[in-house]
């Protein structure tokens, strides 16, 4: 069992410095997620933990212990790759034995220890199959099986299910889930599909330009993410983006987008004070649009939108629409007519708003 912790951790390849000053602890037990877009660092702060990559400063902490020159082999740990990386000319079984027969193990301990995995991940079928006569399912689970053999301190996955179908990766999913639950180890879990992030993290690190955005669990990353970044990146579709400014009025500030289209009274808001006659950006996401008011009117803020195209789920449909200049994403009950091209009154539920500094990218006030 084991915590990690990162202090003030930098990386550089050569003059360019890919992970800037990250500070990230990731508790006994944990799943962790890091998330962020291609080329963010995600790799580079997973093999920092295994060992593979040199820190160029700061400290890692595994456990009570700074590992910063401990060798790969000595971190107790196992990594599970998009790849797999199987040895192709052993047997799912052989590939599970190795590192096992290795490190000196007696064959019956060892017998013991792949058939235990081999339960875990219900692959006692194909022990006798070399990876080529498998599925990419299949080299999934034997891979997995090789890190569970070693019973390491840390589980470490590199995008483990980015090379299966959709429905093979939402089943693995659940696996790789269930196979926390039963093994109570500490994982870090690196992936850039949101997706999978906020169904497996306990609590997810978004990244992005080699520097954490957000440390958070899912319900705060989507309901209050801290800056525009994060808004954007959690959710899909993504969360709609106007830009406007704050005014005051009789009934309080008011937020106009540039074209004067959409106005959101918004009363009291002590936070927004500062904004008054400056531009701001809001933030509303697409399930926070609707087609007709549910509750007293005062809490939407309506606005006529041109709807361009609507994509039918069969269990809700998305509706593109156009305000001005700005394109809109509103999701919609499946039961809903429209027909487009077509005007639509959309109605913004202003309890589900978010206001982003224009300069800085930071949440202003929910
Ligand atoms: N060995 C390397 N030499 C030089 N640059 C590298 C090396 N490995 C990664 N990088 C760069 O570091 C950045 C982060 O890479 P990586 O951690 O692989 O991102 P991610 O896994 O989030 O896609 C990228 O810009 C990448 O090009
Ligand atoms: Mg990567």
């Amino acid at each position: 069992m084991a915590s990690i912790r990162f202090e003030k951790v930098s990386k550089n390849f050569g003059k360019v410095n890919v992970i800037k000053d990250v500070d990230l602890e990731i508790r006994d037990k944990e799943f962790m997620v890091l998330v962020g877009p291609s080329g963010c660092g995600k790799s580079t702060l997973l093999r920092m933990i295994a060992g593979l990559e040199e820190i160029s400063s700061g400290q890692l902490w595994i456990a009570d212990k700074i590992v910063n020159d401990l060798p790969p082999k000595d971190r107790d740990i196992a990594i599970v790759f998009q790849n797999y990386a199987l040895y192709p000319h052993m047997t799912a079984y052989d590939n599970l034995a190795f590192c096992l027969k290795i490190s000196g193990l007696d064959k019956k301990t060892i017998r013991e220890k792949v058939m235990e995995a081999a339960h875990i991940l219900e692959i006692e079928p194909l022990l006798d199959r070399k990876p080529k006569a498998m599925s990419g399912g299949q080299r999934q689970r034997v891979a997995i099986g090789r890190a569970i053999v070693r019973n390491p301190k840390v589980f470490l996955f590199d995008e483990p299910l980015s090379n299966l179908d959709a429905k093979l990766r939402g089943q693995m999913r659940l696996e790789i889930a269930r196979l926390h639950q039963k093994l109570q180890t500490t994982v870090v879990y690196v992936t850039h599909d949101q997706v999978e992030a906020m169904t497996l993290g306990d609590r997810i690190a978004v990244i992005n330009k080699g520097e954490i955005q957000q440390i958070d669990t899912p319900y705060n990353l989507y309901n209050h993410p801290k800056n525009r970044f994060v808004a954007g990146f959690i959710g899909s579709p993504p969360m709609n983006f106007v830009e406007g400014a704050i005014g005051k009025g009789e009934n309080g500030l008011f937020f106009k987008d540039k074209s004067n289209a959409l106005v959101a009274q918004l009363g009291k808001r002590q936070a927004l004070e500062a904004y008054i006659g400056k531009e701001i950006t809001m933030g509303i996401r697409p399930e926070h649009i609707h087609a007709r008011p549910e509750k007293d009117r005062s809490n939407y803020a309506s606005f006529e939108a041109d709807i361009q195209l609507v994509e039918r789920l069969g269990y809700e449909s998305f509706a593109f629409a156009q305000l001005q200049d700005v394109q809109f994403t509103a999701r919609l009950s499946a039961d809903e007519a429209v027909d487009p091209p077509c005007k639509m009154t959309l109605w913004i539920d202003l309890e589900k708003i978010h206001f982003f500094d224009n300069e800085t990218g930071e949440v202003v006030s929910n």
